[in-house]
């Protein structure tokens, strides 16, 4: 078999975020029980303007423009601003979808409510990881409210060597491994094996280093949001309804902070 060495957008954004993510059960309604969370905590009306940083395919941006809100969601990847502009036609709801870098997002006072969804937090260096946190700041009205829906770094979920079915071939994905000294859960190396083309995919080294991920304990992220000026900061243990206390057990660590 040939070998092919692919980078994050390719061997990621496509393999897994899209294809593998569309083979998961129930996924559509774990991302409407995500929405009716924050739609409940960032305390949204109709027609508020939401905006999803790394939207990713676009599944949460698309399901707000369904409840009724103006949404404007962007990722890093084309790719998958690509398949999320394609739902959006799918499912007839306009949502204002674009290539970025939360690194530099340079909205002012604008949204009501900003989401970063499925700890898509932490991907950076320290001082990189607070930009995202003052540009989300930034974009924010008055009284605006921002998500982090970040793993709990107290109870890292038993990560698992998975072997999945997607298109005609096979994703074999090890599981991710946190890194104590420098608290950075580091991306899982993977490969897929396309059997249709009779070939072996690989990651090349931007596939596995971007999906590293800082992990913050909610008193670190208190500080960073407290010195960007958040207030009113709250954190619940799971991403859905009803409100759960979070905890060191909490599935999640999610963070709700104000402007
Ligand atoms: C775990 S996925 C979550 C996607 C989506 N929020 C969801 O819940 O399905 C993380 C996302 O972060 C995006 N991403 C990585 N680095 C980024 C950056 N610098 N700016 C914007 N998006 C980025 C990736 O492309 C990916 O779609």
């Amino acid at each position: 078999m040939e070998n092919v060495e692919k980078g994050w957008d390719e061997f990621w954004a496509e393999l897994f975020r899209v294809k593998h993510r569309q083979t998961i059960p129930g996924i559509q309604q774990y991302d409407s029980l995500i929405v009716d969370f924050c739609i409940e905590t960032l305390k949204l009306e109709k027609g508020d303007e939401i905006l999803d940083i790394a939207c990713g395919a676009g599944d949460h941006a698309i399901e707000f423009a369904q409840r009724g809100f103006e949404v404007s969601g962007f990722d890093l990847s084309q790719t998958l601003i690509s398949v999320a502009d394609e739902k959006a036609i799918e499912a007839g709801v306009n949502v204002n979808l674009f290539r970025g870098d939360m690194r530099e997002i340079n909205f002012v006072k604008r949204f009501t409510g900003a989401v970063i969804l499925s700890h898509s937090f932490g991907f950076f260096d320290h001082e990189e990881n607070l930009r995202v946190l003052e540009g989300s700041f930034n974009a924010l009205v008055d009284g605006g409210r921002l998500i982090l829906d970040l793993m709990n770094p107290y109870n890292l979920p038993r990560f698992q060597k998975t072997w999945s079915k997607v298109d005609e071939g096979y994703l074999l994905s090890e599981p991710h491994a946190l890194d104590a000294p420098s608290g950075v859960l580091k991306g899982r190396p993977a490969i897929y094996i396309d059997s249709e083309k009779s070939r072996i995919i690989l990651m090349n080294q931007d596939a596995m280093s971007n999906n590293d991920i800082r992990m913050y304990t909610a008193l670190e992220i208190r500080t960073m949001l407290e010195a960007i000026g958040f207030s009113r900061i709250e954190y619940y243990g799971q991403n859905k309804l009803p409100k759960m206390p979070y905890s060191s057990t909490s599935e999640r660590m999610v963070v709700i902070a104000e402007k």
